[in-house]
């Protein structure tokens, strides 16, 4: 079987536009609702980073016009689905934020997926008493040095997160229905590392995650998976100015 493309995209607060022209009308409904500082701007950049993302993914340019083609809509669960011309279901889309950043996964439809990006932080014992399975707080456990024990906290700790949004629960389920699986050894920095995920009902997800520095990010699919694939707005070439939905295909071959 043909292993599933996956790609990232990964935007700073300084990358979000001073204006929000690119949002769609409802979208902008959306924003004005948002009363605290802190969620709206989470929000726009989230939504910023996705929209890139599915621009990048599809092959177009990057313009106010094009952008306002594609919309983000939270379902129910608050997952987060694109449309592009109102037409659904073009890519799969997760979305998370952290501390001024933002992450982006964009798979093919017929792919569930979920990102998170967390930072490295020391988490007291009793989080992972009450949130890891077993096996998962041995793998903790084993690691020797506090920052090696922190990383694989956190690590853990965001492929849950990852789990759960492609499950499209989120943290309404209880973390430890998820289990994570994790290689040791060696992490080169920047580099994606293979993982698995499980299910207390007994089903298998690819994973993947990045260490850089301080950052930990993880994307998790139902999929078999190649490693992810980045995505960059400066990749941003072609000129075509509107979506078709033969363009929206492009991404997915
Ligand atoms: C999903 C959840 C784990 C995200 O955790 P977090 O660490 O706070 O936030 P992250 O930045 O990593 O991710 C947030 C993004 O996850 C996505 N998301 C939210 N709920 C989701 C769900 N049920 N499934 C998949 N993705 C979800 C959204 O895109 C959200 O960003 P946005 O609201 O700006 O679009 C958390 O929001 C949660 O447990 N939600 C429970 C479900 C819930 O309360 N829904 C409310 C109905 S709106």
């Amino acid at each position: 079987m043909r292993p599933v493309k996956l790609y990232w995209l990964e935007c700073s607060s300084d990358e979000l536009p001073p204006d929000t022209e690119w949002l769609t009308p409802l979208e902008s409904a959306r924003c004005r609702e948002l009363h605290f500082p802190k969620r709206r701007a989470e929000w726009l950049l989230g939504r910023w980073t996705a929209k890139c993302a599915l621009v990048n993914f599809f092959g177009s340019e990057l313009s106010s016009s094009v952008l306002r083609q594609i919309e983000i809509r939270p379902t129910l669960s608050g997952a987060p689905e694109a449309f592009v011309n109102g037409i659904s279901s073009l890519a799969s889309i997760s979305i998370s934020h952290s501390h001024q950043r933002a992450l982006a996964a964009v798979a093919p439809p017929t792919s569930a997926l979920g990102c998170d990006l967390e930072t490295v932080e020391t988490r007291i014992d009793a989080f992972v008493a009450d949130f890891f399975t077993q096996q998962e707080a041995e793998t903790v456990g084993q690691c020797a040095a506090a920052d090696e024990r922190h990383a694989a906290t956190t690590l853990i700790w965001s492929a849950k997160e990852s789990a759960l949004k492609l499950l499209r629960v989120g943290l309404t389920a209880d973390t430890r229905s998820v289990e994570v699986l994790i290689e040791r050894g060696e992490v080169p920095d920047s580099e994606w590392r293979r993982m698995r995920v499980t299910t207390v009902d007994g089903r298998a997800f690819s994973g993947w995650w990045l260490r850089s520095g301080a950052w930990m990010r993880t994307i998790v699919t139902d999929l078999y998976s190649c490693s992810p694939i980045a995505l960059s707005i400066a990749k941003f070439g072609r000129t075509r100015g509107m979506f078709c939905t033969r363009c929206c295909l492009r991404g997915t071959q």
